[in-house]
């Protein structure tokens, strides 16, 4: 009874006390506070002891018993089940739990997760300014009330919001379109998923960068495709030879190639162009964190190349702003607005509006190019601090490309087991997934980091530990 003492059950955020009760004991079942097989007190004791009613205490035992964490016997009360030993397992490896500061005795509203170090594509969004983005949200409302409605005229995004998104594009990233192009699509994620439903069918092939982005391969599998892995080399993606005659489209991430970071060159861009029009076969730019280059301004597009309209621009607010924001889009050739539009409405009328309009506002105001100045140059520290401490504590890496962006990815000698590596430093908390994990053929043996999201001296600290276990786990049997 000591543990279920110190349970603080109150109510939060509309829940219930019965949910946050049913949460807490879930909680402590995860953290291995209360073991398998551990009989729960009565539920007449528990109430006593919370002070709360007996059915409070019957109606979370009830939950946790229909999700497996509580079993009940009859005649002889309730225990913790058997499954919950697979938790206390993975906590017996992982070694005790890290508290999270300031998060001591939180309610189950504040469980949300911060990355672990070196998880990539993970903007900091503790530099965002919350605040101001508040003050546009509330007199956006304030100004357009009917905003809560449905407004399906909206179904391609808010018209205000695609102006500037337009405008953006067309200033920093050297993209032509007209606003009208634009569909406002739920991160960047929910376009490709539509652009595979869209342009492919059961049997299309599409070619995409081997080593590549997973969200964007699984997006077009479900739509049925076949997906050619296409070997990238110090220039980019290498192109489809002559035997590759009907592709569907072709996925690339030139800027900033997902997960190498190879900058796709000039000449590649052009030969790519020229091939996409030669096979009548269009090209998805994903340019998912472009604006991240340190020590020069960050490139044009490979839309701003393309006379023939062959690429279909797709782009992201998650990594300049914050990921759960869900805000992407897409920038349509002219003969695939339409389509594209009808399905977005079929998927889901519109997203959500009050928080496009608050971005056309914050884009509006400057707020937006404030911020991703302020980003840049903390970016750029870490970035730099990054490169410090690998060379400082000796990874048995090598980081070829150090180009900026948000990841940077570490090459292991081709023998070493990359999974394993990973695998090793997971167990000791850290999120740094192997190469091997984006390859659909072909892998380089290597680790992603991402190192954005993390001040310099978690960094710091972080690559002293991962330089420890790296030594020990690639010395033996990974290598
Ligand atoms: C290459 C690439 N494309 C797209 C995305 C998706 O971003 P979102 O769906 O959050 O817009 C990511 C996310 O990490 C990414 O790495």
């Amino acid at each position: 009874m000591k543990t279920l003492e110190t349970i603080d059950i109150h109510r939060s955020h509309g829940s219930s006390l019965q949910s946050s009760l049913a949460m807490q004991l879930k909680m402590m079942i995860q953290r291995g506070e209360l073991r398998a097989g551990e009989r729960m007190p009565s539920s007449r004791e528990l109430a006593a002891t919370l002070r709360v009613s007996r059915n409070t205490v019957i109606a979370a035992y009830d939950v946790l018993i229909g999700e497996g964490y509580l079993e009940s016997e009859l005649r002889s009360g309730v225990y913790v089940g058997r499954a919950a030993q697979a938790f206390q397992l993975q906590r017996s490896v992982r070694g005790a739990p890290r508290k999270t500061p300031g998060l001591e005795g939180a309610g189950p509203h504040l469980q949300f997760r911060a990355p672990l170090p070196f998880r990539p594509s993970q903007p900091d969004v503790r530099l965002f300014p919350l605040q101001i983005w508040n003050r546009h949200r509330g007199r956006v409302l304030k100004q357009n009330p009917n905003l809560l409605h449905y407004q399906s005229i909206f179904s391609s995004g808010f018209d205000k919001l695609r102006q500037n998104i337009a405008a953006y594009l067309r200033d920093s990233r050297g993209v032509r379109c007209d606003w009208r192009e634009i569909v406002i699509t739920s991160g960047s994620q929910q376009a490709l998923f539509l652009l595979g439903h869209l342009l492919l069918q059961p049997g299309s092939r599409v070619y995409m960068e081997d080593p590549g982005y997973l969200g964007a391969r699984l997006a077009f599998r479900q739509a049925g495709a076949e997906v050619l892995p296409a070997p990238v080399d110090q220039e980019g993606i290498v192109l489809p030879g002559p035997e590759l005659k009907s592709l569907s489209f072709i996925y690339v991430t030139p800027s900033r190639q997902f997960p190498l970071g190879i900058c796709m060159s000039l000449e590649r861009r052009l030969l790519l162009l020229q091939t996409a029009v030669r096979l009548r076969t269009w090209i998805i730019e994903d340019d998912y964190d472009s604006e991240f280059r340190y020590s020069n301004p960050p490139l044009p597009s490979l839309q701003n190349l393309d006379k023939h309209r062959r690429v279909i621009y797709v782009g992201t607010f998650s990594k300049i702003l914050f990921p759960s924001l869900r805000i992407g889009y897409v920038v349509l050739p002219p003969g695939l607005v339409d389509r594209f539009a009808s399905l977005k409405h079929i998927a889901e009328d519109h997203g959500p509006l009050m928080d496009q309009a608050t971005l056309a506002e914050f884009m509006e105001s400057g707020a937006f190019d404030t911020h991703l100045r302020r980003c840049r140059r903390h970016y750029a520290e870490r970035h730099e601090s990054f490169l410090d401490a690998v060379s400082r504590y000796g990874l048995p890496l090598e980081f070829p490309i150090q180009d900026g962006g948000m990841n940077i990815a570490g090459l292991f000698p081709p023998t070493t087991d990359d999974a394993h590596a990973s695998e090793q430093l997971r167990l000791h908390g850290f999120d740094v997934p192997p190469l091997s994990r984006y390859a659909i053929t072909r892998s380089r043996s290597g680790l992603l980091f991402g190192f954005t999201s993390f001040e310099p001296k978690v960094i710091q600290r972080s690559l002293g530990k991962i330089a420890e276990v790296l030594e020990k786990s690639v010395a033996r049997g990974g290598g």
